[in-house]
C-alpha cells in the first residue's frame, strides 16, 4: 500500500527540470509525496518526517519519461517488412495498411491486452505519462474503438484517423469522413487530432481540413510532418498554432523559421511563458527506417523547444524505450545529456502541454519535479542522467514512481 507520505533520500544526483529554481540539479538531495504529489523537495540533511522513508543509495533521480508519441493500439507483426527494410527495402507508408487489418480482426479483449502489456513496458523502462494514438483502424466503428480502449489505459489521445486514406478509398470522400463522422465518434474518448502530412498520405489542402475540424471540435492538434520528406507540415502546424509537429527529418531554414517563430512568447531558461509547436524527434524511428536523424540541434540552436519521443508503432519503431531514444540523441544527434533528458521530461510535457497547472483532466503537471505536481519519478541504478548515454543499452532503470505510486 502507497503510505500517506514518503520521503525519498540520498538521492546523489537530482535532475528537478524545474529551470524556476537557481538549482535544477541538487545533489545529495531528497523528494517527499503527500498522496499522488510531490510535497517536498530539497537537500537530504533537511528533509521532513514521513510515514516511510526510502534511501535511495547515491542513485540519480529524474522525472518519469513522458513520452509523448506512440501508436499503441494495434495488432499483428510487421518483422518481415523491417527484415526487408534492412535488406534495402524502402519505408512506405503502405505498412500502416497491413496493421490496420490485423487490428480490426483482433477482439477488443486481445486489443486491450495487448496494449496494457506495451504501457506495462513503457512503464517498466520509466515512462510515467504516456500518450497514445489511434489510425489502425480507419473506419468510424474502428477508429472509435481504437480511442475508447486507448482512453482505458493511456494518460492523453490522440486521433489519428488521417493516418493513410484505406486502399480503395477517395482521398476526398475519406478525409470528410475523418473530418466528420469520425471525429463525432472519436471524440468522448480524445483530448489530440493529428494528421499525417506526408506525400502518400494526405496533402496540406487535406491536412489543413483535418486541423480545422479538430480545432472547431476543441481538440488540441498535432501533426506527423516531414518524415519521408520535405513538405507542408511543419509550416501548417506553426500557422495552426499546433502543440507539436513530429518527426520532421526533412526542414527546410524556412520551416525551421517558422517553428521558432512560434517560441517568441516563450522563457527558454526559466522554461516557462507561452509554449509554441514543439518540434518532437524520434530517434528509434528513423533509425529503424535508415531516415536521416532529425536536426535536433539546428532546432534547439534556433529557439525551437524539441521533445524525444519513442514513437512505438509496429512498423517504424517497435520500441518504448526512452532511455535508447535519449542515448541516441545524445551519441547522434548532438545534444548534451541535459538537452537529451530535458527533451524526453519537460520537452515531451510541452509537447501534451500537461508541463504546468493541471491537464483538461484535472491531473497535475508531469515532466519535471516541483511541489504540486505529479509524483512522477525515476531513480537510475547509476550515480548520474550521464550514465544513459555513458553506458547505453545498460540496465539502468531503478525505481519508477507514477503519480506517488512505485510501478516498478
Ligand atoms: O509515426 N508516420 C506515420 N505513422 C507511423 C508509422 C506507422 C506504420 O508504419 O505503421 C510513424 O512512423
Amino acid at each position: 500500500m502507497t503510505p500517506a507520505s514518503l520521503l525519498i533520500t540520498n538521492i546523489g544526483e537530482l535532475s528537478t527540470q524545474d529551470h524556476r529554481r537557481p538549482d535544477p540539479v541538487l545533489r545529495n538531495a531528497a523528494i517527499a509525496f503527500e498522496g499522488e504529489r510531490i510535497s517536498w523537495i530539497g537537500p537530504a540533511p533537511q528533509a521532513p518526517a514521513a510515514d516511510e522513508v526510502l534511501d535511495a543509495g547515491g542513485r540519480a533521480g529524474l522525472p518519469g519519461w513522458v513520452d509523448s508519441h506512440t501508436h499503441l493500439v494495434f495488432a499483428g507483426d510487421r518483422s518481415a517488412e523491417f527484415e526487408a527494410r534492412m535488406a534495402g527495402e524502402p519505408y512506405a507508408a503502405g505498412g500502416i495498411a497491413v496493421t490496420t487489418e490485423a487490428t480490426r480482426s483482433a477482439s477488443d479483449y486481445d486489443l486491450t491486452r495487448l496494449l496494457m502489456a506495451r504501457a506495462a513496458e513503457a512503464a517498466a523502462g520509466g515512462t510515467t505519462y504516456l500518450e497514445t494514438k489511434t489510425g489502425y483502424g480507419l473506419t468510424v466503428e474502428e477508429e472509435a474503438r481504437s480511442a475508447r480502449i486507448a482512453s482505458t489505459v493511456a494518460d492523453t489521445v490522440t486521433f489519428l484517423g488521417a493516418h493513410l486514406v484505406p486502399p480503395g478509398a477517395d482521398p476526398e470522400e475519406y478525409t470528410e469522413l475523418v473530418c466528420g463522422p469520425m471525429l463525432t465518434a472519436v471524440r468522448p474518448y480524445v483530448q489530440w487530432i493529428d494528421v499525417f502530412c506526408e506525400e502518400g498520405a494526405f496533402t496540406a489542402d487535406q491536412s489543413r481540413r483535418v486541423l480545422a475540424a479538430g480545432q472547431t471540435a476543441g481538440l488540441g492538434l498535432r501533426v506527423h510532418g516531414n518524415q519521408l520528406g520535405p513538405g507542408a507540415g511543419a509550416a501548417l502546424a506553426a500557422e495552426f498554432g499546433a502543440a507539436s509537429v513530429d518527426h520532421v527529418n526533412h526542414l527546410s531554414d524556412a520551416d525551421v523559421a517558422a517553428l521558432a517563430g512560434t517560441w517568441t512568447d516563450w522563457d527558454s531558461t526559466a522554461g516557462t511563458g507561452t509554449p509554441g509547436t514543439v518540434a518532437t524527434c524520434l530517434p528509434a524511428c528513423d533509425l529503424s527506417t535508415r531516415a536521416p536523424l532529425a536536426p535536433a540541434r539546428r532546432l534547439l540552436d534556433a529557439g525551437v523547444q524539441v521533445a524525444l519521443a519513442s514513437n512505438c508503432n509496429p512498423g517504424t519503431s517497435f520500441t518504448s524505450s526512452m532511455n535508447f531514444c535519449v542515448a541516441t540523441a545524445v551519441l547522434q544527434m548532438g545534444l548534451t545529456v541535459a538537452e537529451a533528458v530535458r527533451a524526453a521530461t519537460f520537452g515531451g510535457a510541452l509537447a501534451l502541454r500537461v508541463h504546468t497547472g493541471e491537464d483538461r483532466d484535472g491531473a497535475r503537471a508531469v515532466g519535471s519535479l516541483a511541489v504540486g505536481h505529479r509524483a512522477d519519478l525515476q531513480l537510475l541504478n547509476a550515480p548520474s542522467a550521464a550514465h544513459l548515454a555513458y553506458r547505453p543499452g545498460m540496465p539502468l532503470t531503478g525505481m519508477v514512481f507514477r503519480a506517488g505510486e512505485p510501478v516498478r
